[in-house]
């Protein structure tokens, strides 16, 4: 069974408790992150703490742990699971008051839960084949850049993208398009790799940075603008991305081809560039 980490200790997954009075369970008051480990090795790990830290001032909750700290609960438990590539679900909330209360205190301590995951590989048939995405209302808050454990509208959209066939949804606020439920994605017109700008709409992805990263080092064509539904239609290429899925490809959007309905050329010139850097990564 695996070993998860709760609040300073090591134990086996089922034994693994927190009070019904904690804060992220009554009220969603917390935040997350879910870094990829390849070969045992937490990918771009410093970009993660930074962005949980940033979670945390977001919703005034102050960092129980430094990042040295972090890193060592982090690969300890990376190593206790046996290394590999495996995902690491990293949670803490404001903890557990001593009553139900919407105001919450100073002093309570924060629950800090991580548990690892094994990493399914992107299947072949998605790879070869492509996503199917739907477009959507984003009904979601005005803090979306924050890793907040209140996920109530992603999930039930990632469920109204699952009961119409589709595989994601593109989600659509005032016109533009924010992000997918959960995922960033791009989109590729004329040899132009483009995402939305970082805002308050949309969650500051690690891997959306790494394929701008990669995209300016490699010399493609990229630019961060604003992407209203129409451009969503029109796109040559539509590409999603997670720590989990890394770049995938999108074949069909609300039933439609993308392009010419297969994974574009600059999605496979993408996907081998991530390749590499987690190669060169590794060794
Ligand atoms: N989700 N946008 C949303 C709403 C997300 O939930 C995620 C990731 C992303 C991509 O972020 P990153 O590249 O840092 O993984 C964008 C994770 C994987 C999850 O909730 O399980």
């Amino acid at each position: 069974m695996s070993i998860v980490y709760l609040n300073g200790q090591f134990l086996p997954l089922l034994d693994a408790r927190i009070s019904v009075l904690d804060r992220g369970f009554l009220f969603a008051d917390g935040v997350y992150e879910v870094i990829p480990a390849y070969n045992g090795k937490l990918f771009r790990l410093e970009h993660h703490l930074e962005r949980l830290d940033n979670s945390m001032r977001g919703i005034h909750l102050s960092n129980p742990l430094s990042n040295a700290q972090w890193s060592d609960v982090l690969n300890a438990l990376v190593e206790r699971n046996g290394g590999g590539n495996i995902s690491v679900y990293l949670h803490v909330t404001r903890g557990a008051d001593e009553k139900r209360d919407h105001l919450y205190s100073a002093s309570t301590e924060q629950t800090i839960f991580v548990m690892t995951t094994p990493i399914k590989p992107v299947s072949a048939h998605l790879l070869e084949q492509g996503a199917k995405l739907i477009v959507l209302d984003d009904i979601r808050w005005q803090h979306c850049n924050l890793k907040t454990i209140a996920l109530l509208p992603n999930v039930m959209l990632r469920n109204q993208a699952h009961a119409a066939g589709a595989d994601e949804a593109i989600l659509v606020r005032d016109g533009y398009a924010t992000e997918a439920t959960v995922s960033n994605f791009f989109v590729v017109k004329d040899g132009v790799v483009l995402t939305p700008p970082k805002s308050e709409f949309l969650l500051p992805g690690i891997t959306r940075d790494l394929v701008l990263e990669l995209a300016r080092d490699h010399g493609m064509p990229c630019e961060e603008t604003s992407i209203g539904r129409e451009m969503l239609y029109d796109a040559d290429e539509i590409w999603i991305t997670s720590s989990t899925k890394e770049v995938v490809a999108a074949t069909r959007l609300d039933g439609e081809y993308v392009g010419d309905g297969l994974p574009g050329p600059m999605w496979k010139l993408m996907l081998r560039y991530y390749q590499e850097y987690k190669m060169q990564l590794k060794n």
